[in-house]
């Protein structure tokens, strides 16, 4: 599917109308919270309207084309589809934290045609399309293209993390790649919402990021907006990240950042016992 200018505001209107529907059902009581794997793994009415909204929205605009969204996951049996979701940062959401997203991609199997990341609490937009550049959209349509940071040493980079909703059930939860790094660089933030995580890259004002235990829906349009500011993507082995892998790490590119992101991986994880988290090649 070639995409056009007209796609990207089309879908970027999606996104920022499931964005208004959010907001309006959080501010008038009906974004009810309830658990979904666990009691701190949280979905809320808005979570599945939005996909709702999204779903109905991109069939009408885009017939033929298929959804895989988080809230109804049910992986797509065709290789054109919509990879919806549709609150990323559903914690921060349900406590009323303005750090959360409409995280809209669009796949060819595993290529990512286009990104759209919408943040809820700041109403602008992060959009990429292969070899098109990143581009943040705001609210009154003034658009920069972003770029990531020059941040050459660890100890002087910002970065940023998120740990599995089953962090209390095993030891393989980013404790100890949170441990190694955190003394080693300026600081390591957690707040709570991969797709804007990886946006905060692409934008240059965080360093670098990486996380475990993720889905498709999260990362695939953040990876695609960062590697189009000039970031890299790979997986915790130093292998360029594809939509198979569920772990990350997106730097800003230079190779001295990425190796001491890797090699920092490396050492942390050395002592696990657990090692389900394929982070061969
Ligand atoms: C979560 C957020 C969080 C990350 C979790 C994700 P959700 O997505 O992206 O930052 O640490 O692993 O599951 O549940 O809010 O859509
Ligand atoms: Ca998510
Ligand atoms: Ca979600």
């Amino acid at each position: 599917m070639h995409i056009e200018t007209r796609d990207i505001d089309l879908v970027i209107a999606v996104a920022r109308g499931a964005g208004d529907l959010v907001r309006r059902m959080y501010a008038s009581g009906q974004a009810t919270v309830r658990e979904k794997s666990s009691e701190i793994d949280l979905v809320t009415a808005a979570d599945v309207a939005a996909e709702g909204f999204i779903r109905s929205a991109l069939d009408r605009l885009y017939p033929g084309v298929a959804l895989w969204g988080e809230e109804s996951n049910q992986p797509p049996a065709q290789t054109l589809y919509w990879l919806v979701d549709p609150i990323d940062g559903t914690t921060n959401f349900a406590h009323n934290v303005a750090y959360c997203a409409v995280n809209i991609a669009l796949q060819d199997g595993l290529t990512t045609l286009l990104a759209v990341t919408y943040h809820l609490g700041l109403d602008c937009t992060y959009y990429a399309q292969p070899g098109g550049g990143a581009y943040l959209r705001t609210a009154r349509g003034e658009e920069r293209r972003l770029q990531t940071s020059a941040t050459t040493s660890l100890r002087k980079s910002l970065l940023i993390t998120g740990f599995p909703y089953h962090r209390a059930e095993s030891t393989d939860n980013n404790a100890a790649e949170f441990a190694y790094f955190m003394p080693r660089t300026a600081c390591v933030r957690n707040f709570g919402a991969a797709a804007l995580d990886l946006a905060h890259v692409a934008q240059g004002a965080a360093d670098a990021y990486w996380e475990g235990w993720l889905n498709p829906w999260d990362i695939a349009a953040g990876a695609l907006l960062v590697r189009e500011a000039g970031g890299r993507v790979t997986t915790y082995g130093g292998r360029e990240w594809t939509l198979r892998d569920n772990h990350i790490i997106a730097s800003n590119g230079l190779p001295a950042l990425h190796d001491a992101l890797l090699a920092g991986i490396r050492t942390a994880r050395t002592p696990l016992t657990e090692t389900r988290l394929d982070i061969n090649g």
